[in-house]
């Protein structure tokens, strides 16, 4: 039996939802981070469950034929992309190994339809909001030289894995656009020369907190988002003319304050310092207004693909009563309004059901109707829902990676709709509550995984379920 600190010799056999290879010492299962399928290892054990060990790569014996060059001079150490040295569409094919393989184990589906991924349309610079991360403990790099290049004590850049009080560095970053970079650069620029102390975890204090990039991917509209503790008139008044000067590409500049000990880059006021305070994204004909600090789908030209596949799911005539649950700032619902009677959408947040109803306005949508609701709670009393709109058609249901609350599904079952379509962002649930709707009365008809984030592990998908 393997023991920790051992090295041991080690196949990978698999890839787990997590992005670690999976092989096996001695009949356990072995989870080797970074690892390929088909790799050979010498790796170290360093952790050992009664179920399962972990071990880290000292040595590469035989490297996947998929790998390639990452673009990205951050890529060893980011921890962000943690397959950007794989080909893209090796990529998808693990995402579908990863999404067929959960099905079987946690749902028991052999069967079921799983179609081939649907790339993303792009596989760098997809994103439309990139948050970074003020600090005074910059992570310092192994091999960095002596003098250091950069100060110790201030950084702008991400939390590596694990390390949760340094941040490491970042000049730019291959997942949003070249405008994004040349601001992230600057912002670094002003906030070194400022006078004012970057965000320090240790002692809790710090001037300079998150710098929260958003744009508009169709509209090419572009929010800066300077997050502080608090607000400095003075500041804010050279950071316009330092912006100015330097002409950086945004179409609104925004500073929100925050108190907060925690690592949200949310803030508790916001001051608007140039331009509307808002940006606008179109997904298909529908345009949404996106605030400093409201729910957006990260991918936007593949989240339009996503939501394509939830109407075609749907089959709607332009009769049916269509609920969405979990619908945050209304997105799904407006995009699915064109083609049903009625789209009743429900959602624990009230400021995102705020957004939604003004998105609804904005398009000339008046066939949304949206409630404030915890679905674990209202749930129990589903029929409510009925009584009060009609009973549903279809149910559309996006969680959070946690999945639908049993009330939730039971709550489903009730109000007995003819069809659910199930987007999902965590296969392992989705497999669950499947099950559960499956051994109900629904057969799982077909899944459409999307991939939403390239170079990242993460997966979401699309189900038809239907009424036997
Ligand atoms: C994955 S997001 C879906 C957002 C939306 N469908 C979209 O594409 O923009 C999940 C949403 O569920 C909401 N939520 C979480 N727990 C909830 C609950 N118990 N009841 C209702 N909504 C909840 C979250 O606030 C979030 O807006």
């Amino acid at each position: 039996m393997a023991r920790k600190g051992d090295i041991v010799h080690l196949v990978i056999e698999d890839v787990t939802f997590g992005s670690e290879g999976i092989a096996r010492l001695d009949g356990q299962v072995v989870f080797v981070p970074a690892a390929l399928p088909g790799e050979e290892v010498e790796a170290r054990i360093v952790q050992r469950k009664r179920d399962f060990l972990r071990a880290q790569i000292v040595e590469w014996k035989t490297r996947s034929g998929h790998r390639l060059q990452p673009p990205c001079p951050h890529f060893a150490f980011c921890g962000g992309c943690v397959w950007q040295d794989v080909a893209y569409e090796y990529q998808l094919q693990l995402k579908h190994r990863i999404v067929a393989e959960t099905l079987r184990r946690i749902g028991g589906f052999g069967e079921v339809p799983i179609h081939p991924v649907l790339a993303s349309p792009q596989a760098f610079r997809y994103r439309n909001k990139m948050e970074f991360s003020f600090s005074a403990h910059r992570w310092i790099l192994p091999d960095e030289p002596d003098p250091l290049p950069k100060p110790r004590d201030f950084a702008l850049g991400f939390h590596i894995p694990g390390r949760y009080d340094k941040v490491l560095d970042i000049d730019a970053c291959w997942l949003q656009s070249e405008e994004n970079d040349q601001i992230l650069q600057a912002v670094k620029a002003f906030a070194l020369e400022s006078g004012k102390t970057p965000w320090n975890t240790r002692t809790r204090s710090g001037f300079w907190r998150f710098l929260v990039l958003r744009e508009g991917k169709n509209t090419g509209q572009r929010m800066i988002n300077l997050v502080t503790y608090e607000h400095d008139s003075e500041i804010n008044r050279r950071f316009l003319a330092f912006a100015a000067l330097h002409s950086l590409p945004y179409t609104t500049l925004v500073n929100n304050a925050t108190k907060s000990l925690g690592g949200v880059a949310f803030g508790e006021s916001e001051v608007v310092l140039d331009g509307p305070g808002i940006i606008h994204e179109t997904l298909g004909k529908f345009t949404f207004e996106i605030s400093a600090n409201s729910f957006f789908q990260t991918n936007s030209l593949q989240a339009e693909n996503l939501y394509r596949k939830a109407v075609e799911f749907a089959r709607l005539t332009g009769a049916e009563t269509v609920f969405d649950l979990y619908c945050g700032t209304g997105s799904i619902a407006i995009f699915v309004s064109p083609y049903a009677r009625r789209v009743v959408g429900i959602e624990l947040v009230e400021a995102a059901v705020t957004n939604a109803r003004r998105n609804a306005a904005l398009n000339g949508v008046n066939n949304c109707t949206f409630e404030v609701g915890d679905i674990g709670k209202e749930f129990r009393r589903a029929w409510r829902y009925e009584e009060r709109y009609a009973k549903p058609d279809v149910v559309i249901v996006d969680p959070p990676r946690a999945g639908v609350h049993p009330n939730g599904l039971k709550g489903i079952l009730a109000l007995k709709p003819e069809r659910v379509v199930y987007v999902s962002c965590n296969p392992s649930t989705f497999a669950r509550d499947a099950r559960f709707l499956v051994d109900s009365g629904y057969d799982l008809v077909q899944v459409q995984p999307v991939d939403m984030f390239p170079h990242t592990a993460h997966i979401e998908l699309v189900a038809e379920l239907v009424k036997r």
